[in-house]
């Protein structure tokens, strides 16, 4: 199909993303042709777009779940209707699961198939940038718990992936910001390819390059995952601004800043607190631009607080992931009390 474009990830199972337009009506192309039954996870938001469009492409044995959207459904309660739903439904091991939305729904649906009947396969078809640059590749899937997000999951990777670049258009523009924070990750941590296009585009034009920027996210990320895929060193990187950026999520409820603008934010206070102020200025630029600056209400001390919860901590010291300049970023294990004083 013209203008389409394909990467194959060899993790621990392999798999092909699939990046083009109009994908939606013709997922069973894409998705290994041995299952029995489908059914699709989606979210009201989403749904109301393109639940039909997915079912009309499956010709048999379609089934949907559609739940509220948004990181207050992220719960294990959330999961365990779903699990009920799939036993009612019937679906077993040979069937498959189909996660249609953006970060949200794919983590659910994802951890939903890694556990159920102790694991069967499951699709992404990521509908929001966040999830299309980043989340729906790699296998980690996942439900928040109240103190803090992602804390209980597992890394279970999709059989297939399918990016509609197209469902963008309907993605609303609060939600495109969102991904455009991890897209800036991208660029700072691997890719000064990724932020020349992000420094010589603007909010309107930006969507001109968004093919090749999803293009080049996802095989940044299929390097890493395919080097470290259970996050013991490499794929740590890819929690750049997250410490304090889920800081922020965490103790606005998660209700406040929404994630992309919180890794923004984090992006930027663990790079000032490690003195990377170009790597500061620079963040400030595009986040300027692209109207991705908000102001945190914390001190140091609280956000610090809040991270002691984060995943990423070993003890009394946690993994900080610094970037020296754009494009080049190692991972630190620095302790608590060294970050504190690098604050004073
Ligand atoms: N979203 C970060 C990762 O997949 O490792």
């Amino acid at each position: 199909m013209k203008n389409m474009k394909s990467i194959r990830v060899n993790a621990s199972k392999s798999y092909t993303v699939h990046i083009g337009r109009g994908l939606i009506d013709r997922v069973t192309d894409f998705i290994p042709k041995k299952y029995g039954k489908f059914i699709i996870i989606t979210d009201d938001n989403v749904g109301k777009f393109y639940l039909d469009r997915v079912t009309a492409a499956i010709p048999y044995g379609c089934w949907n779940i559609m739940f509220t959207h948004g990181e207050a459904s992220k719960t294990l309660a959330t999961i365990e209707y779903f699990y009920n739903y799939l036993s009612e439904a019937g679906i077993g091991r040979n069937d498959c699961i189909i996660a249609l939305g953006g970060g949200v729904v794919g983590d659910m649906a994802g951890f939903a198939a890694a556990t159920y009947l102790r694991g069967i396969d499951f699709v992404q078809i990521p509908t929001s940038l966040l999830a299309q640059v980043d989340s729906s590749v790699g296998g980690k899937t996942g439900v928040d718990l109240p103190r803090g997000k992602n804390l209980v999951g597992a890394f279970h990777q999709p059989v297939a992936v399918i990016i509609d670049i197209d469902t963008l258009d309907t993605l609303p523009q609060s939600y495109f910001k969102d991904g455009l924070g991890e897209v800036i990750k991208y660029g700072l941590i691997r890719s000064n390819e990724i932020t020349e296009l992000l420094l010589s585009h603007d909010t309107d034009s930006i969507k001109t390059v968004i093919d090749e920027i999803v293009y080049r996210c996802i095989d940044i990320k299929r390097q890493i995952v395919e080097n470290d895929e259970f996050e013991r060193g490499e794929r740590k990187l890819l929690n750049f601004g997250h410490t304090f950026g889920h800081a922020i999520e965490r103790l606005e409820n998660f209700t406040g800043m929404s994630h992309g603008l919180a890794v923004v934010a984090g992006m930027k206070i663990v790079s000032a607190v490690t003195k990377n102020n170009d790597v500061v200025s620079l963040l400030d630029k595009i986040s300027e631009k692209y109207d991705l600056t908000r102001e945190v209400n914390f001190s140091f001390s609280e956000l610090l607080e809040a991270a002691m919860t984060d995943k990423k901590r070993s003890g009394e010291t946690i993994d900080v992931v610094v970037c020296k300049a754009p494009g080049e970023s190692f991972v630190e294990n620095i302790s608590f009390e060294n970050l504190r004083k690098m604050c004073e």
